[in-house]
This record gives C-alpha cells, sequence and structure tokens, in this order.
C-alpha cells in the first residue's frame, strides 16, 4: 500500500491492462482512461499500424527487415481506426509482434506515452510485464474462447467482413497460441496482476469492477 501512496505523489497514476483478443481490455481502458481523466494508448494499434503500412507496401508479413524498418519509421498518415480493425491485419499484427526487432522499435513510445506526468492506461499483451512493470495497476483480462470468437465476428460483420464463426475460431486459437507462446514478451499475467474472467460479465460490470478495486486500494 505504502508503495502505491508514494508513487501516486512521484507521478501519475499507471493502470497495465494486458489480455487476449476480445477480451474486453480495448472497452475496459478506454473507460477507466475516461473515469479517471487519464490518457490512453491502445499499443495493439502500434503492431496493426506496422502490418497495415506492410500491406500497403506490398510486404509479405514475414518479411522481418522490411517490418522492423517500417515500425523504427512508423508512417500513421492517412490510416484509419477502421483499416487497423481487419482480420487480415490482426493477424498480420500478431506476427510481426512475434519479431523482437519490430518489439524494440516500438518499446520508447510505448514507455515515453507511460511516463506522461498525468499518467496513463496502456492495453496490450505485455503491458505489465515489460512496457510498465511498476504500474500501479496491472489487470489481466480475459474470456473462454469462443466468447471471444463471438464478440469479434459481431465486430467484423458490423464492419462488412462476412468471416465464419469456425474460421474466425480457428484464427483466434493462432494468434492466441502465438501471442502467449512467442519468445520475446509472450502475454501471460504477472504475480501482481488482477485477473478477470469477463466470460459471464456485462461490460457495465466489468467496468465497475476494476474502478472499485482501483478506488478501494486508493482509500
Ligand atoms: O490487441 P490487438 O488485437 O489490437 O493486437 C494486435 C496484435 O498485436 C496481437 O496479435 C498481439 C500484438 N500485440 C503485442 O504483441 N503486444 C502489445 N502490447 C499489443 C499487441
Amino acid at each position: 500500500m505504502e508503495r502505491i501512496f508514494v508513487s501516486y505523489i512521484d507521478r501519475g497514476m499507471i493502470i497495465a491492462i494486458d489480455g487476449p483478443l476480445a477480451s474486453g481490455k480495448g472497452t475496459l481502458a478506454r473507460a477507466l482512461a475516461a473515469h479517471f481523466s487519464l490518457p490512453h494508448l491502445d499499443t495493439g494499434s502500434l503492431y496493426r499500424a506496422v502490418a497495415h503500412n506492410m500491406m500497403r507496401e506490398g510486404y509479405k508479413f514475414n518479411n522481418t527487415a522490411a517490418a522492423a524498418d517500417i515500425a523504427r519509421h512508423l508512417n500513421i498518415n492517412g490510416i484509419i481506426d477502421a483499416d487497423l480493425r481487419t482480420a487480415e491485419v490482426g493477424a498480420g499484427a500478431s506476427v510481426v509482434a512475434a519479431m523482437p526487432e519490430v518489439r524494440k522499435a516500438l518499446f520508447d513510445f510505448q514507455r515515453k506515452f507511460a511516463a506522461n506526468p498525468k499518467g496513463a492506461v496502456l492495453d496490450g499483451r505485455d503491458i505489465g510485464t515489460v512496457i510498465c512493470p511498476d504500474a500501479d495497476f496491472k489487470f489481466f483480462i480475459t474470456a473462454r474462447p469462443e466468447i471471444r470468437a463471438e464478440r469479434r465476428l459481431k465486430e467484423l460483420h458490423a464492419a462488412g467482413d462476412n468471416i465464419t464463426l469456425e474460421e474466425l475460431t480457428k484464427q483466434i486459437e493462432e494468434r492466441d497460441y502465438r501471442d502467449a507462446n512467442r519468445a520475446d514478451a509472450p502475454l501471460k499475467p504477472t504475480e501482481t496482476s488482477i485477473i478477470l474472467d469477463t466470460s459471464d460479465m456485462g461490460i457495465d460490470e466489468v467496468i465497475q469492477k476494476a474502478v472499485g478495486i482501483i478506488d478501494g486500494t486508493n482509500k
């Protein structure tokens, strides 16, 4: 408790949120950022932007040299959020995210964002383990794979992607495996992470629970 109290005096509150695809971590991150008036970084969008640039420039996703170069000079001009949310870009992001050169190139930007004196909310896969190991709160958000596939299917169908539930479940299993088993910064909770399984919870319930945990610890 004392460490948390001291850290509030030294700098703003840092909230790290990690979890697999469609676990609800992005929604929770945005809600906590709004609730506590903190800047928010969706770090997955950086990896997605690398993959999107590779597609735009005609590279295969497994081209490590090109991916590292793109990550070092990341150009987000002209990319809108919808461009980054497609299943193809997501799959590419998972491939480039396994490359240590790409992770290294994106590290400083994320660290600087977290060092904002106001504090920050970051969501991703390695925020609690690598980017912000000293975060005041580390949440690990998860949900059963079939629930995550159904959630993501709704989003993709709404965006005009006709992928089937079967195909999407297969893609999610592949991505989960790649994200959790890569050598560099695999997805995993830390010893102090607060693990929330959102399978049977509505998003409002998840938000209330996380706010309650933060407020409760803060009193
Ligand atoms: O959260 P997302 O689906 O937008 O992330 C896209 C990919 O980027 C995901 O497969 C894993 C990777 N990623 C990562 O390795 N580390 C992060 N901090 C964020 C995302």
